[in-house]
């Protein structure tokens, strides 16, 4: 990769053999004699980097280094110092420098040292790309519809999107809530932290105290290193936690507790630790319902729903159902490279009727499987599943079946199940690993690969 370069130095041999040996690996090298025409050529074009002598007459290259950080933040600067001049380097590194040099600056490392400021950079610039594009994505401006009722969620989130209120979603499985939570985050000052989800019934009860807050080395079966926990990963971010109606007694308190004081100690651990973590919850329950009954504690209640926003099933706003139709047939034919004619006004009719108990997430279902199954030439045929009708049969709130996946890496997930999943054979064998092995349908010495590989402490697993 052929880069920018501009190369400052007062003395001319320095800038010659610079030059030369910068020219024959292919980058394009411009030369200035001091601080000021530096500033110039910087003004004039841009530069992937600037390469600066420390001491030149005039402003010194540290007073470059400050002037390029202020004007021109994307470019990296690397200092050169001479010998014996740690101070220089210290004082650079602390104004921003991408890295420094000792003269006289040896060939491999003046390459070396040059293009991990240029690679760093690079990142940087997909970095910043990736988060507008996500901002972009998870902004309100994805979710669609103008009913009144939306409009009203609308207005709420917009107007606490960026405080530090904890905010609970409120709604029926489908309508959006997850959507909301990014869109709460996005439009956050928070929106360039980590947006760091918890699928509370995805994580077996006995793992989501350490998924939550974290473990130290050894402090339970199967913690071979320590661990940072999720309120840990958001921090100067936000928590979103999903499905927080299924949590246990036990992690309830715990949450509580954190909630609180603002304080938590990882799992096995004595040292308290303080992140500084927005809390954003959603359920499918009636929350308020679930406290009457005895089985959510009221206090952590009024601790989540600070702000409770409750989002509309679709059924209470079917005049947004023709939009999200729309939506969703463009969303999907360009993803699957298709041309289909939007539905006519009696699928639409007809679409109004149903109940959708699925809400968005079931509509969308539907099209897809409208889009995928169009033939050219025909009208495109969009009902909704049935299977999703004998849901509404089983009453409303239905528990949403778990779904593990959730944008974390496939192989993080299975290892979790795998590693849930031997504990309890083992446990329930009372240790006996030929036992625990058959009841997991695996050879003995697969059972002991797994252990091995999932690095699970037998000597720890407590036989009751
Ligand atoms: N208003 C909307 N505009 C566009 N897409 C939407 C809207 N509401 C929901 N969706 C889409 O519907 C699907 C389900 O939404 P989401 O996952 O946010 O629902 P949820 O309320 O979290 O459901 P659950 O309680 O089952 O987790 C997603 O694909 C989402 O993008
Ligand atoms: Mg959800």
């Amino acid at each position: 990769m052929s880069a920018r370069l501009l190369v400052v130095d007062d003395e001319r041999a320095v800038r010659t053999a610079l030059e030369v040996n910068l020219s024959k690996r292919g980058d394009e090298v411009t030369l200035a004699e001091d601080a000021d025409e530096a500033l110039r050529l910087l003004r004039a074009r841009p530069f992937d980097l600037v390469l600066t002598d420390v001491k030149m007459p005039g402003a010194s290259g540290l007073d470059l280094l400050r002037r390029v950080r202020q004007s021109w933040p994307e470019t990296p600067v690397v200092v050169m110092t001479g010998q014996g001049s740690v101070e220089d380097a210290v004082a650079a590194m602390k104004a921003g420098a991408a890295d420094y040099l000792v003269k006289p600056v040896a060939r491999d490392e003046l390459f070396v040292v040059l293009d991990k400021a240029l690679e760093q950079r690079t990142l940087r610039a997909e970095l910043v790309q990736l988060r507008r594009e996500v901002t972009e994505r998870y902004g309100l401006e994805r979710i669609v519809g103008v009913s009144p009722a939306m409009v009203r969620v609308y207005e709420q989130v917009a107007a606490v999107a960026d405080s530090q209120a904890t905010v609970l979603l409120q709604g029926q499985t489908g309508t959006g809530k997850e959507l909301l939570a990014h869109a709460l985050h996005y439009r956050s000052r928070r929106a360039t932290a980590p947006f760091v989800r918890v699928n509370c019934t995805a994580i077996p009860e006995s793992l989501l105290e350490s998924e939550l807050f974290g473990h130290e080395q050894g402090a339970f079966t199967g913690a071979v290193r320590q661990h940072r926990g999720k309120f840990e990963q958001a921090d100067g971010g936000t928590l979103f936690l999903d499905e927080i109606g299924e949590i246990d007694a036990a992690m309830q308190a715990s949450l509580l507790r954190v909630l609180e004081v603002g304080e938590f100690q990882r799992v096995g651990g004595t040292g308290t630790l303080t992140v500084d973590v927005r809390v954003v919850a959603a359920t499918n329950r009636d929350l308020r319902a679930e406290v009457a009954a005895g089985r959510f504690r009221e206090d952590l209640f009024y601790r989540l729903a600070v702000v409770t926003i409750t989002v509309p099933p679709l059924a209470r706003r079917l005049d947004d159902l023709p939009l999200l139709v729309d939506h969703f047939v463009q969303e999907i034919a360009t993803r699957e490279g298709r041309v289909v004619p939007p539905p006519s006004p009696d699928t639409l009719a007809r679409l109004r009727e149903h109940a959708w108990p699925g809400n968005v997430r079931q509509l969308r279902h539907a099209v897809e499987r409208a889009v995928l199954l169009h033939r050219e030439g025909e009208e495109l045929h969009i009902t909704a599943v049935e299977e999703a009708e004998a849901v509404a049969d089983a009453g409303p709130a239905p528990t949403p079946v778990p779904t593990p996946v959730d944008g974390r890496p496939l192989g993080e997930v299975l290892e979790q199940v795998e590693r849930a999943a031997i504990i309890q054979a083992l446990r329930a064998a009372g240790g006996v690993q030929a036992q625990a092995a058959r009841d997991l349908g695996l050879s003995k010495s697969n059972l002991h690969y797994r252990i091995r590989k999932l690095g699970i402490e037998l000597a720890d697993l407590d036989y009751r």
